[in-house]
């Protein structure tokens, strides 16, 4: 069974793209369809970029942990939210200390919003960093607007039926990326 990370992105007091992190693991696991766990960013608190782990001296233990859980999962979802029409500086402030772990990683971007547009211009920049990273972004991807009113805390859908189906078809994306990954075609 593959082992999927979520990155869940915003770090911010009152946030709600986390309750999607938390729902989309609650769908892999209870489909039974990947190992998971989510990689909280706010738990990390990682202090301003300044410098590569490749090039990183001393690099601390929780750069360490996040380079690993990168590197060893097998593919990664990212949850970010949209913030002034970009993903949030706490998301490129992790994506920077890393290079080498990201590549060929197989990527599936969910983005957020409060609005109607489901953070779209957010999920577009973000693809545009992770490809310069050489990652894989596969080119379904997950949006939620109003995400106050799809979600509660606990990560469970408003409509469970439509978001499951939705779900359904992303996930099937990101399992092919990740078998044809380990396919070394
Ligand atoms: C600094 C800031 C800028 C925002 N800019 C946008 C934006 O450009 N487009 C948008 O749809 N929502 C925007 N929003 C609303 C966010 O989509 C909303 O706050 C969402 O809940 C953010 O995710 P989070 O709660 O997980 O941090 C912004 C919110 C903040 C805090």
């Amino acid at each position: 069974m593959p082992q999927i990370s979520i990155i869940s992105s915003s770090i911010r007091k009152g946030r709600k793209s986390h309750n999607v992190s938390l729902y989309f693991q609650h769908y892999l696991l209870s489909n039974n369809l990947a190992t998971t766990e989510i990689i909280d960013l706010k738990e990390y608190g990682f202090p301003i970029f300044e410098d590569t782990l490749k090039t990183m001296l001393n690099p601390s233990e929780k750069v360490l942990e996040f380079a690993h859980k990168v590197k060893s999962s097998d593919g990664i979802i990212i949850v970010t939210p949209e913030y002034n029409g970009g993903y949030p500086a706490s998301l490129k402030n992790a994506i920077d200390l890393l290079y080498d772990e990201w590549r060929h990683k197989p990527i599936g971007i969910v983005s957020v919003s409060t609005g109607p547009f489901g953070g779209s211009q957010a999920l577009v920049s973000l693809q545009f960093t992770l490809w310069k990273m050489k990652a894989w972004t596969m080119p379904e991807m997950f949006s939620v607007p109003n995400v106050q009113n799809a979600y509660d805390e606990k990560g469970n859908a408003t409509d469970k039926t439509v978001t499951d189906k939705l779900a359904a078809v992303f996930i099937k994306e990101l399992l092919w990326c990740i078998a044809a990954d380990k396919a070394k075609i």
